[in-house]
């Protein structure tokens, strides 16, 4: 993948925290340069106490940021200057502290408020003690970094400058160069493509304080809207009411009601390419929604009836009006998986049903993982158990393949 000058015309800004891994900084400073990047090098004052401004200075051509309110004419506003225009940031080494401020939205100094200031993609890559790499703050800030589209490398494992060993090293340089490249050259396979993906849970009111829904979390629909748009597409994301932070750039349609998510994905179909239903949509709704909370009916009545109506099926009438677009649905089954699922592919004239058994502990409702049998017309792949995100793209090959299969 490394060719010379492969980063020729790039602005890759490289912001150095104050860890012990600061000096391995210069290698990857030094690297970018040679590569033809301009390199833009942002220090923190802790960063500074273990490797010297000049050494960066002298590798990246450029005067190094180091104050946010430095009084020169050439770096105009600091922490804005050392982004405009950046391509890349890269936070290498990334301490546990600036990962809390930028999980936060901290910016106390001029490294965090560039964080906030960067509209291009920004790479952290964590080096510390396993200690504080494993302490869930740090690793609940990670989270949140991720699930906001940032990219956070996983430290790696080995002897670190405390002595100790364990998971928190600084990356080998080749594999920094990777995930650098990785960052321009990852694939735009979705670009030009309009997706709408519908997720998470509906809610059926029954009163004002009670309601009919399901075990949803929005996991699966939020990673592949987040893989899609990393594909390049324009993404538009229904979703029902779940806790989850929206993936950059995508545009989201909150609704909670199964009516509302039929609006919602109807009245924006005939523009998309692409829809992947990935909600689990309520099958029916009370018929008459009480307008003051139900009492408790005595102590001599030991039951109450609540009257339920099927609610649209979303799907089936996307089936039903479609055009040029593709098709995607899920199968949710606790039984007599692929037979269901190829039902509703058929029924609901879907062109790919995405078949979990969700009667599996690492698969379907509200877990991190997913194991699914994707089937067509004609044919079927079974997939292993996987993360969400990992299968989000794997989904997405497979849709793009078959998008290629049925244009020829
Ligand atoms: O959100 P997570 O916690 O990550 O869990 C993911 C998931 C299990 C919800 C997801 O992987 C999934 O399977 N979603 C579909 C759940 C579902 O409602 O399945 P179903 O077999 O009941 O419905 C089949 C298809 O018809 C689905 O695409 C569903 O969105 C759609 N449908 C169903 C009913 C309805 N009224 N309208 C619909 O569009």
């Amino acid at each position: 993948m490394e060719t010379m000058m492969q980063f020729r015309g790039k602005k890759i800004t490289v912001g150095i925290t104050g860890g012990i891994a600061a000096y391995k900084a210069a290698d990857l400073v030094s690297w970018l340069y040679q590569q033809g990047a301009e390199v833009q090098v942002i220090m923190t004052k802790g960063a500074q106490e273990f490797i010297s401004p000049l050494l960066l200075h002298s590798l990246s051509g450029q005067v190094v940021i180091t104050d946010m309110f430095a009084n020169d004419d050439k770096l105009h506003i600091p922490h804005i200057y050392g982004v405009d225009g950046a391509d890349l940031l890269v936070i290498a080494p990334a301490t546990a502290n600036i990962m809390a401020k930028a999980a936060h939205g901290i910016a106390d100094d001029v490294l965090s408020a560039a964080i906030l200031a960067a509209t291009c993609p920004i790479l952290f890559v964590p080096a510390m003690n396993f200690h504080m790499y494993e302490n869930i703050a740090t690793q609940e800030n990670m989270e949140v970094l991720r699930r906001r589209g940032y990219h956070v490398l996983e430290a790696e494992e080995g002897r670190m400058a405390c002595g100790t060993v364990g998971k928190g090293r600084f990356p080998e340089a080749a594999v920094l160069r990777g995930a650098v490249c990785q960052m321009f050259f990852s694939q735009q396979d979705l670009a030009g493509k309009k997706i709408l993906i519908t997720a998470g849970p509906t809610r059926e009111n029954i009163d004002p304080v009670r309601y009919l829904s399901n075990y949803s979390s929005g996991k699966m629909g939020y990673a592949l809207a987040a893989a899609a748009k990393n594909r390049g597409a324009d993404v538009t994301l229904v979703t029902g009411p779940v806790n989850l932070l929206p993936p950059q750039g995508v545009t989201m349609v909150p609704v909670v009601t199964a009516v509302e998510m039929y609006e919602a994905a109807l009245s924006r179909y005939a523009e998309m390419d692409i829809v992947v239903k990935a909600a689990a949509v309520a099958d029916y709704r009370v018929e008459a929604v009480a307008t003051q909370k139900i009492k408790k009916q005595g102590e001599t009545k030991d039951s109450i009836q609540l009257n339920l109506v099927t609610n649209p099926d979303i799907l089936r009438a996307l089936g039903e009006a479609k055009g040029q677009q593709y098709l995607v649905g899920f199968a949710a089954e606790t039984e007599n998986l692929l037979d269901n699922a190829k039902k509703k592919l058929l029924d609901k004239k879907a062109d790919m049903i995405i078949a979990n058994d969700v009667s599996q502990p690492e698969a379907g409702f509200n877990v991190d993982t997913n194991a699914v049998t994707l089937i067509t017309k004609d044919d079927m792949l079974t997939l292993p158990s996987m993360d969400k995100k990992a299968l989000a793209e794997k989904i997405w090959d497979n849709v793009i393949i078959e998008i290629q299969k049925k244009s020829k």
